[in-house]
Protein backbone atom coordinates (compact mmCIF):
# COMPACT_ATOMS: atom_id res chain seq x y z
CA UNK A 1 0.00 0.00 0.00
CA UNK A 2 3.42 2.59 0.36
CA UNK A 3 2.38 3.58 -3.26
CA UNK A 4 -0.73 4.64 -2.07
CA UNK A 5 -0.46 6.04 0.95
CA UNK A 6 2.02 8.61 -1.09
CA UNK A 7 -1.25 9.40 -3.79
CA UNK A 8 -2.99 10.06 -0.73
CA UNK A 9 -0.07 12.32 1.18
CA UNK A 10 0.01 14.35 -1.86
CA UNK A 11 -3.16 14.82 -2.32
CA UNK A 12 -3.80 15.73 1.40
CA UNK A 13 -0.97 18.23 0.53
CA UNK A 14 -2.56 19.64 -3.20
CA UNK A 15 -5.80 20.00 -1.40
CA UNK A 16 -5.07 21.44 1.94
CA UNK A 17 -8.06 19.22 2.89
CA UNK A 18 -7.98 15.93 5.05
CA UNK A 19 -11.58 14.72 4.09
CA UNK A 20 -11.03 14.94 0.50
CA UNK A 21 -11.92 11.95 -1.70
CA UNK A 22 -8.98 11.28 -3.21
CA UNK A 23 -8.78 10.79 -7.18
CA UNK A 24 -6.87 7.30 -8.08
CA UNK A 25 -5.47 5.93 -11.25
CA UNK A 26 -7.43 2.73 -11.76
CA UNK A 27 -6.88 0.04 -14.19
CA UNK A 28 -10.10 -2.07 -15.09
CA UNK A 29 -8.71 -4.99 -16.83
CA UNK A 30 -11.95 -6.67 -18.89
CA UNK A 31 -11.77 -9.97 -20.55
CA UNK A 32 -13.12 -9.25 -23.96
CA UNK A 33 -15.90 -7.59 -25.70
CA UNK A 34 -17.20 -10.27 -27.78
CA UNK A 35 -19.79 -10.96 -24.87
CA UNK A 36 -22.58 -8.22 -24.14
CA UNK A 37 -22.47 -7.77 -20.70
CA UNK A 38 -18.40 -7.27 -20.57
CA UNK A 39 -19.05 -4.21 -22.43
CA UNK A 40 -21.74 -2.96 -19.85
CA UNK A 41 -19.34 -4.22 -17.08
CA UNK A 42 -16.56 -1.96 -18.23
CA UNK A 43 -18.46 1.31 -19.99
CA UNK A 44 -20.90 1.11 -16.59
CA UNK A 45 -17.41 0.67 -14.30
CA UNK A 46 -15.78 3.49 -16.33
CA UNK A 47 -18.47 6.13 -15.97
CA UNK A 48 -18.70 5.88 -12.32
CA UNK A 49 -15.17 6.24 -11.10
CA UNK A 50 -15.23 9.05 -13.51
CA UNK A 51 -18.10 10.62 -11.74
CA UNK A 52 -16.66 9.90 -8.30
CA UNK A 53 -13.05 11.46 -9.89
CA UNK A 54 -10.94 8.84 -10.94
CA UNK A 55 -8.99 7.94 -13.89
CA UNK A 56 -9.68 5.39 -15.32
CA UNK A 57 -7.79 2.82 -17.87
CA UNK A 58 -9.79 0.36 -19.36
CA UNK A 59 -9.02 -2.64 -21.63
CA UNK A 60 -10.33 -5.49 -23.19
CA UNK A 61 -8.05 -8.60 -24.06
CA UNK A 62 -10.14 -10.21 -26.45
CA UNK A 63 -10.34 -13.37 -24.66
CA UNK A 64 -6.17 -13.83 -25.24
CA UNK A 65 -4.02 -14.30 -21.69
CA UNK A 66 -1.04 -12.95 -22.76
CA UNK A 67 -2.64 -9.86 -23.86
CA UNK A 68 -4.67 -9.75 -20.70
CA UNK A 69 -1.11 -9.84 -18.68
CA UNK A 70 0.73 -6.86 -21.52
CA UNK A 71 -2.30 -5.08 -20.32
CA UNK A 72 -2.12 -5.31 -16.52
CA UNK A 73 1.85 -4.48 -16.95
CA UNK A 74 1.02 -1.55 -18.82
CA UNK A 75 -1.21 -0.24 -16.22
CA UNK A 76 1.26 -0.97 -13.80
CA UNK A 77 3.79 1.07 -15.64
CA UNK A 78 1.53 3.79 -16.20
CA UNK A 79 1.24 4.30 -12.96
CA UNK A 80 -2.07 2.54 -11.42
CA UNK A 81 -3.30 2.91 -7.63
CA UNK A 82 -5.67 0.64 -8.38
CA UNK A 83 -6.29 -2.38 -10.45
CA UNK A 84 -9.49 -3.91 -10.93
CA UNK A 85 -9.42 -7.60 -12.89
CA UNK A 86 -12.17 -9.46 -14.42
CA UNK A 87 -9.50 -12.48 -15.71
CA UNK A 88 -9.91 -14.41 -18.77
CA UNK A 89 -8.16 -17.56 -17.15
CA UNK A 90 -8.39 -16.71 -13.68
CA UNK A 91 -5.23 -18.66 -12.52
CA UNK A 92 -2.91 -17.36 -15.14
CA UNK A 93 -2.01 -14.00 -14.28
CA UNK A 94 -0.04 -15.01 -10.88
CA UNK A 95 3.50 -13.21 -12.18
CA UNK A 96 2.05 -9.83 -13.18
CA UNK A 97 -0.18 -9.82 -9.85
CA UNK A 98 2.73 -10.84 -7.47
CA UNK A 99 4.58 -7.52 -9.27
CA UNK A 100 1.37 -5.35 -8.29
CA UNK A 101 1.48 -6.39 -5.16
CA UNK A 102 5.27 -6.22 -5.03
CA UNK A 103 4.46 -2.31 -5.94
CA UNK A 104 1.86 -1.78 -3.03
CA UNK A 105 -1.16 -2.03 -5.55
CA UNK A 106 -4.64 -3.59 -4.52
CA UNK A 107 -6.49 -5.38 -6.41
CA UNK A 108 -9.96 -6.26 -6.92
CA UNK A 109 -10.99 -9.08 -8.61
CA UNK A 110 -14.18 -8.72 -10.58
CA UNK A 111 -16.82 -11.21 -11.21
CA UNK A 112 -14.11 -13.91 -11.60
CA UNK A 113 -12.12 -14.32 -9.01
CA UNK A 114 -8.22 -14.45 -9.37
CA UNK A 115 -6.45 -18.08 -8.53
CA UNK A 116 -3.82 -19.19 -6.95
CA UNK A 117 -2.65 -15.71 -5.79
CA UNK A 118 -2.17 -14.11 -2.48
CA UNK A 119 -1.94 -9.95 -4.41
CA UNK A 120 -5.82 -10.27 -4.73
CA UNK A 121 -6.86 -7.95 -2.26
CA UNK A 122 -10.50 -8.29 -2.69
CA UNK A 123 -13.27 -9.78 -4.90
CA UNK A 124 -16.82 -8.41 -5.78
CA UNK A 125 -19.61 -10.59 -7.67
CA UNK A 126 -22.91 -11.84 -7.64
CA UNK A 127 -23.83 -15.01 -5.37
CA UNK A 128 -22.46 -17.40 -8.47
CA UNK A 129 -23.91 -20.75 -6.49
CA UNK A 130 -26.66 -18.77 -6.41
CA UNK A 131 -27.00 -17.99 -9.83
CA UNK A 132 -27.29 -22.36 -10.53
CA UNK A 133 -29.88 -22.96 -7.76
CA UNK A 134 -32.39 -20.09 -9.32
CA UNK A 135 -31.97 -22.14 -12.71
CA UNK A 136 -31.74 -25.91 -11.06
CA UNK A 137 -34.97 -24.44 -8.78
CA UNK A 138 -36.61 -23.24 -12.49
CA UNK A 139 -36.62 -26.38 -14.40
CA UNK A 140 -37.96 -28.23 -11.14
CA UNK A 141 -40.81 -26.03 -10.80
CA UNK A 142 -41.54 -25.77 -15.12
CA UNK A 143 -41.56 -29.33 -15.57
CA UNK A 144 -43.21 -30.20 -12.42
CA UNK A 145 -40.41 -33.02 -11.02
CA UNK A 146 -41.75 -32.80 -7.65
CA UNK A 147 -44.54 -34.56 -8.56
CA UNK A 148 -44.66 -36.20 -11.78
CA UNK A 149 -44.59 -39.95 -12.56
CA UNK A 150 -42.98 -39.65 -16.28
CA UNK A 151 -39.29 -39.21 -16.92
CA UNK A 152 -38.06 -36.04 -18.34
CA UNK A 153 -35.05 -35.99 -21.10
CA UNK A 154 -32.58 -33.09 -20.08
CA UNK A 155 -29.22 -32.30 -21.09
CA UNK A 156 -26.67 -30.05 -19.67
CA UNK A 157 -24.40 -27.48 -20.59
CA UNK A 158 -21.71 -25.73 -18.35
CA UNK A 159 -19.17 -23.00 -18.58
CA UNK A 160 -15.23 -22.71 -19.42
CA UNK A 161 -13.20 -24.37 -17.13
CA UNK A 162 -10.83 -21.51 -16.51
CA UNK A 163 -13.35 -19.60 -14.70
CA UNK A 164 -13.62 -20.27 -11.24
CA UNK A 165 -17.86 -19.35 -11.40
CA UNK A 166 -18.30 -22.09 -14.13
CA UNK A 167 -18.48 -24.51 -11.09
CA UNK A 168 -20.22 -22.88 -9.06
CA UNK A 169 -23.47 -22.19 -11.53
CA UNK A 170 -22.89 -26.02 -12.09
CA UNK A 171 -22.69 -26.77 -9.00
CA UNK A 172 -25.77 -24.64 -7.84
CA UNK A 173 -27.78 -26.39 -10.42
CA UNK A 174 -26.51 -29.53 -10.57
CA UNK A 175 -27.56 -29.68 -6.43
CA UNK A 176 -30.82 -28.84 -6.98
CA UNK A 177 -31.65 -31.71 -9.60
CA UNK A 178 -29.45 -34.55 -8.76
CA UNK A 179 -31.92 -35.68 -6.71
CA UNK A 180 -34.94 -36.12 -9.30
CA UNK A 181 -31.75 -37.66 -11.67
CA UNK A 182 -31.51 -40.54 -8.34
CA UNK A 183 -34.85 -40.84 -8.18
CA UNK A 184 -35.31 -41.30 -12.12
CA UNK A 185 -37.50 -38.57 -13.09
CA UNK A 186 -34.72 -36.61 -14.66
CA UNK A 187 -32.88 -38.84 -17.24
CA UNK A 188 -30.03 -37.65 -19.06
CA UNK A 189 -29.80 -40.04 -22.26
CA UNK A 190 -26.20 -38.43 -23.03
CA UNK A 191 -24.78 -39.69 -19.89
CA UNK A 192 -23.02 -36.63 -19.94
CA UNK A 193 -23.56 -34.96 -16.08
CA UNK A 194 -19.80 -34.15 -14.95
CA UNK A 195 -18.79 -30.74 -14.87
CA UNK A 196 -15.73 -31.81 -17.39
CA UNK A 197 -17.65 -33.54 -20.11
CA UNK A 198 -20.61 -30.68 -19.88
CA UNK A 199 -18.15 -28.13 -19.73
CA UNK A 200 -18.17 -25.25 -22.81
CA UNK A 201 -14.18 -23.42 -23.42
CA UNK A 202 -14.14 -19.61 -23.46
CA UNK A 203 -18.09 -20.07 -23.28
CA UNK A 204 -18.12 -20.37 -26.82
CA UNK A 205 -21.56 -20.33 -28.51
CA UNK A 206 -20.01 -22.31 -31.13
CA UNK A 207 -18.67 -24.74 -29.23
CA UNK A 208 -22.11 -25.27 -26.96
CA UNK A 209 -23.80 -25.13 -30.72
CA UNK A 210 -21.39 -28.15 -32.20
CA UNK A 211 -21.97 -29.74 -28.71
CA UNK A 212 -25.93 -29.89 -28.81
CA UNK A 213 -25.41 -31.12 -32.68
CA UNK A 214 -23.65 -34.00 -31.70
CA UNK A 215 -26.03 -35.08 -28.77
CA UNK A 216 -28.95 -34.29 -31.27
CA UNK A 217 -27.32 -36.99 -33.37
CA UNK A 218 -26.24 -39.30 -31.40
CA UNK A 219 -29.27 -39.68 -28.94
CA UNK A 220 -32.64 -37.90 -30.36
CA UNK A 221 -32.42 -38.47 -33.98
CA UNK A 222 -35.09 -40.87 -33.40
CA UNK A 223 -37.41 -38.56 -32.23
CA UNK A 224 -37.06 -38.92 -28.79
CA UNK A 225 -38.42 -36.06 -26.68
CA UNK A 226 -35.85 -33.63 -25.05
CA UNK A 227 -37.37 -31.34 -22.01
CA UNK A 228 -34.71 -29.23 -21.28
CA UNK A 229 -31.69 -28.17 -21.52
CA UNK A 230 -29.54 -26.44 -18.56
CA UNK A 231 -27.64 -23.88 -19.79
CA UNK A 232 -25.26 -21.61 -17.45
CA UNK A 233 -25.57 -18.53 -19.38
CA UNK A 234 -26.71 -16.92 -22.20
CA UNK A 235 -23.95 -17.40 -24.61
CA UNK A 236 -23.79 -21.06 -24.59
CA UNK A 237 -27.85 -21.09 -24.87
CA UNK A 238 -27.33 -19.10 -27.88
CA UNK A 239 -24.97 -22.02 -29.27
CA UNK A 240 -27.56 -24.46 -28.29
CA UNK A 241 -30.48 -22.33 -29.07
CA UNK A 242 -29.27 -22.22 -32.45
CA UNK A 243 -28.41 -25.92 -32.12
CA UNK A 244 -32.20 -26.63 -31.63
CA UNK A 245 -33.51 -24.49 -34.15
CA UNK A 246 -30.78 -25.84 -37.05
CA UNK A 247 -32.38 -29.72 -36.10
CA UNK A 248 -35.94 -28.63 -36.50
CA UNK A 249 -37.27 -28.41 -33.33
CA UNK A 250 -40.41 -25.85 -33.32
CA UNK A 251 -41.99 -24.10 -30.63
CA UNK A 252 -44.09 -27.03 -30.05
CA UNK A 253 -41.48 -29.30 -28.74
CA UNK A 254 -38.56 -26.73 -27.96
CA UNK A 255 -37.02 -27.83 -24.73
CA UNK A 256 -36.79 -25.21 -21.83
CA UNK A 257 -33.46 -23.63 -22.02
CA UNK A 258 -31.94 -21.89 -18.95
CA UNK A 259 -29.61 -18.61 -19.18
CA UNK A 260 -27.66 -16.27 -17.21
CA UNK A 261 -26.57 -12.23 -17.88
CA UNK A 262 -30.06 -11.60 -20.10
CA UNK A 263 -28.47 -10.54 -23.10
CA UNK A 264 -30.01 -9.08 -25.76
CA UNK A 265 -30.24 -11.93 -28.23
CA UNK A 266 -31.24 -13.85 -25.31
CA UNK A 267 -33.81 -11.40 -24.11
CA UNK A 268 -35.33 -11.35 -27.65
CA UNK A 269 -35.43 -15.42 -27.60
CA UNK A 270 -37.25 -15.54 -24.51
CA UNK A 271 -40.09 -12.69 -26.16
CA UNK A 272 -40.23 -15.21 -28.79
CA UNK A 273 -40.33 -18.00 -26.88
CA UNK A 274 -37.36 -19.98 -27.69
CA UNK A 275 -35.28 -19.35 -24.17
CA UNK A 276 -36.98 -20.06 -20.53
CA UNK A 277 -35.45 -18.07 -18.42
CA UNK A 278 -32.41 -16.09 -17.54
CA UNK A 279 -30.60 -15.03 -14.45
CA UNK A 280 -30.51 -10.66 -14.28
CA UNK A 281 -27.16 -9.89 -12.98
CA UNK A 282 -27.83 -6.15 -12.77
CA UNK A 283 -24.14 -4.65 -14.12
CA UNK A 284 -25.01 -1.67 -12.62
CA UNK A 285 -25.18 -3.25 -9.01
CA UNK A 286 -21.80 -4.85 -9.68
CA UNK A 287 -20.01 -1.59 -11.04
CA UNK A 288 -21.17 0.35 -8.21
CA UNK A 289 -20.13 -2.14 -5.37
CA UNK A 290 -16.83 -1.63 -7.10
CA UNK A 291 -16.68 1.74 -6.97
CA UNK A 292 -17.46 1.70 -3.33
CA UNK A 293 -15.03 -0.66 -2.73
CA UNK A 294 -12.17 1.43 -4.75
CA UNK A 295 -13.53 4.93 -2.54
CA UNK A 296 -13.30 3.02 0.66
CA UNK A 297 -9.44 1.44 0.32
CA UNK A 298 -8.33 4.68 -1.50
CA UNK A 299 -9.20 6.68 1.85
CA UNK A 300 -7.45 3.80 4.10
CA UNK A 301 -10.72 2.47 4.53
CA UNK A 302 -12.41 -0.96 4.77
CA UNK A 303 -14.62 -1.57 1.70
CA UNK A 304 -17.97 -3.40 2.70
CA UNK A 305 -18.03 -7.80 2.69
CA UNK A 306 -20.63 -10.05 3.23
CA UNK A 307 -18.89 -13.06 2.59
CA UNK A 308 -15.73 -14.21 4.28
CA UNK A 309 -15.75 -18.10 4.45
CA UNK A 310 -16.58 -19.16 0.15
CA UNK A 311 -13.87 -17.80 -1.80
CA UNK A 312 -10.85 -20.06 -1.36
CA UNK A 313 -8.51 -19.43 -4.33
CA UNK A 314 -6.07 -22.16 -3.44
CA UNK A 315 -3.78 -19.70 -1.43
CA UNK A 316 -6.82 -17.96 0.82
CA UNK A 317 -10.06 -17.02 1.35
CA UNK A 318 -10.53 -13.93 -0.10
CA UNK A 319 -12.99 -11.45 1.44
CA UNK A 320 -16.00 -11.19 -1.07
CA UNK A 321 -18.71 -8.89 -1.56
CA UNK A 322 -21.70 -10.85 -3.24
CA UNK A 323 -24.70 -9.38 -4.73
CA UNK A 324 -27.91 -11.29 -5.27
CA UNK A 325 -28.48 -12.31 -8.73
CA UNK A 326 -32.35 -12.41 -10.06
CA UNK A 327 -34.81 -14.12 -11.95
CA UNK A 328 -36.01 -13.36 -15.88
CA UNK A 329 -38.70 -14.72 -17.73
CA UNK A 330 -41.62 -13.53 -19.79
CA UNK A 331 -43.50 -12.18 -17.13
CA UNK A 332 -40.88 -9.87 -15.43
CA UNK A 333 -38.36 -9.12 -18.07
CA UNK A 334 -40.36 -5.14 -18.87
CA UNK A 335 -40.20 -4.32 -15.30
CA UNK A 336 -36.50 -5.94 -14.71
CA UNK A 337 -34.91 -4.63 -18.03
CA UNK A 338 -36.90 -2.01 -19.58
CA UNK A 339 -38.61 0.12 -16.94
CA UNK A 340 -35.13 -0.12 -14.59
CA UNK A 341 -33.66 1.94 -17.62
CA UNK A 342 -31.24 -1.04 -18.35
CA UNK A 343 -32.57 -1.69 -22.17
CA UNK A 344 -34.91 0.31 -24.08
CA UNK A 345 -37.86 -1.31 -25.91
CA UNK A 346 -36.35 -0.41 -28.96
CA UNK A 347 -33.20 -2.61 -28.52
CA UNK A 348 -35.18 -5.58 -27.61
CA UNK A 349 -37.38 -5.56 -30.60
CA UNK A 350 -37.12 -8.00 -33.21
C1 LIG B 1 -19.79 -14.50 -15.75
C2 LIG B 1 -21.07 -14.71 -16.52
C3 LIG B 1 -20.77 -14.79 -18.02
C4 LIG B 1 -19.62 -15.75 -18.31
C5 LIG B 1 -19.18 -15.68 -19.75
C6 LIG B 1 -18.80 -15.57 -16.12
O1 LIG B 1 -17.63 -15.44 -15.38
O2 LIG B 1 -20.05 -14.50 -14.37
O3 LIG B 1 -21.97 -13.66 -16.26
O4 LIG B 1 -21.89 -15.22 -18.71
O5 LIG B 1 -18.52 -15.47 -17.49
O6 LIG B 1 -18.65 -14.45 -20.06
Amino acid sequence: MKKLFTVILLAVMVLGASTAVFAARVGVAMPTQSLQRWNQDGANMKERLEAAGHVVDLQYANNNVALQVSQIENMILNGADILVIASIDGASLGTVLAVAKEEGIPVIAYDRLLMETDAVTYYATFDNYMVGTIQGTYLVEALDLENRTDPVNIEITAGSPDDNNARYFYQGAYDVIKPYIDKGIVQVPSGQTAFEQVATLEWSSERSQARMDNLIAAHYSDGRPLHAVLCSNDSTALGVTNSLLGAGFTKENFPLITGQDCDIANTKNIIAGYQAMSVFKDTRTLAEQVVKMVEAIVNGQEPEINDTETYFNGVYTVPTYLCEPVFADINNYEELLIVSGYYTREQLAN
